[in-house]
């Protein structure tokens, strides 16, 4: 059992970006949710050897003070360095545990998930309290040592557990859902980098500067439209905003034809609206439904070919 003797535990969700990925970057709102179902976990307890950290995923074990042999130990071994620095542990002690039922590479947080996991069991293993703030600072460090420039919502959505409104440098801004929000996620099987996506519209950015700024200001007022829609329970009109949003990140060149096929399929099916969600070129969509259309809409992902279909209730 993985948390055998191990007695400070620790959980985090998966999330979705609902609108604003990549524009986000450029200072743009993005609307993002936790999904409390699907979670990152992390157990921790003390013993009498340097402190080290395994992920039962990645079947690797590291220890703080030991040679790291790739970047993902180096990444693993940062976690314990940059949370026994926050806590002025000198010499730590322990076991740390990792484990994720989110998939890795799909646009669904879980490097974030599970270092906010890692970080919490590792502050009741020292006896101490971490702040969300601070515990969204630490998150954020390890998100850029995960995907170089990251805009922090990730983090953000991760750490509280609440769909929030987000704006790089602006406050925390949570969201009320006015109706709950039926979400079908359905993913293409291909696993993509974000760093990679995030690159590519760094390279677009740079070689055609104003259309691609037109279509970020696009994607910022698309998302403060869902914000009211949200906000105000006008679901047609948030699934209108979530297609529109697609076109915009297709236009921008990081859909791709499984990607399209999925939003296709569940606009056909039913859905309300439907878009890539997180870095695109692979990954996961999301569709949003109502209790009537939810089964076609699954049904119509899988024969698609989406490899999984999951669907939660946003509130
Ligand atoms: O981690 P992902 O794949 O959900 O992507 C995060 C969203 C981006 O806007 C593409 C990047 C970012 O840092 O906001």
């Amino acid at each position: 059992m993985l948390c055998n003797g191990l007695p400070f535990r620790s959980s985090a969700p998966a999330k979705i970006i609902l609108l604003g990925e990549h524009a986000v970057v450029y200072g743009m709102p993005a609307i993002a949710a936790p999904i409390h179902s699907l979670r990152a976990y992390a157990c921790a307890g003390p013993s009498d050897t340097a402190l080290s950290i395994r992920s039962v995923e990645l079947d690797k074990r590291v220890a703080i003070d030991a040679p790291v042999p790739d970047d993902s130990a180096r990444a693993m071994q940062r976690l314990l360095q940059i949370t026994c620095d926050y806590f002025g542990v000198r010499k730590p002690t322990g076991d740390l545990v990792i484990r994720s039922d989110i998939p890795f590479a799909a646009g669904l947080g879980s490097g974030a998930a599970v270092s906010a996991a890692a970080i919490r069991a590792l502050a009741a293993l020292f006896g101490r309290r971490i702040p969300n703030e601070d515990l969204n600072q630490l998150v954020f460090e390890m998100e850029k040592i995960h995907h170089g420039t990251p805009s922090g919502i990730d983090n953000t959505v991760v750490v509280y557990e609440r769909p929030v409104y987000f704006e790089r440098g602006k406050d925390l801004d949570l969201l009320t859902v006015e109706r709950s929000c039926r979400i079908v996620i359905a993913d293409t099987g291909c696993a993509t980098m974000t760093r990679d996506a995030v690159g590519r519209i760094r390279q677009r950015y740079n070689q055609r500067q104003s259309d691609t700024q037109e279509a970020f200001l696009r994607i910022g007022q698309v998302a403060r439209d869902a914000r009211h829609a949200l906000e105000s329970g006008k679901q047609r009109r948030l699934g209108a905003l979530m297609s529109e949003n697609h076109r915009l990140l297709r236009h921008l060149g990081i859909s791709s034809p499984e990607l399209d096929k999925l939003v296709d399929a569940s606009i056909a099916a039913g859905a309300m609206g439907a878009k890539l969600s997180g870095g695109g070129m692979g990954g996961n969509i999301i569709a949003l439904v109502d209790r009537s259309t939810v089964q076609a809409v699954r049904r119509a992902l899988s024969l698609a070919g989406a490899v999984s279909v999951i669907d939660f209730v946003m509130n």
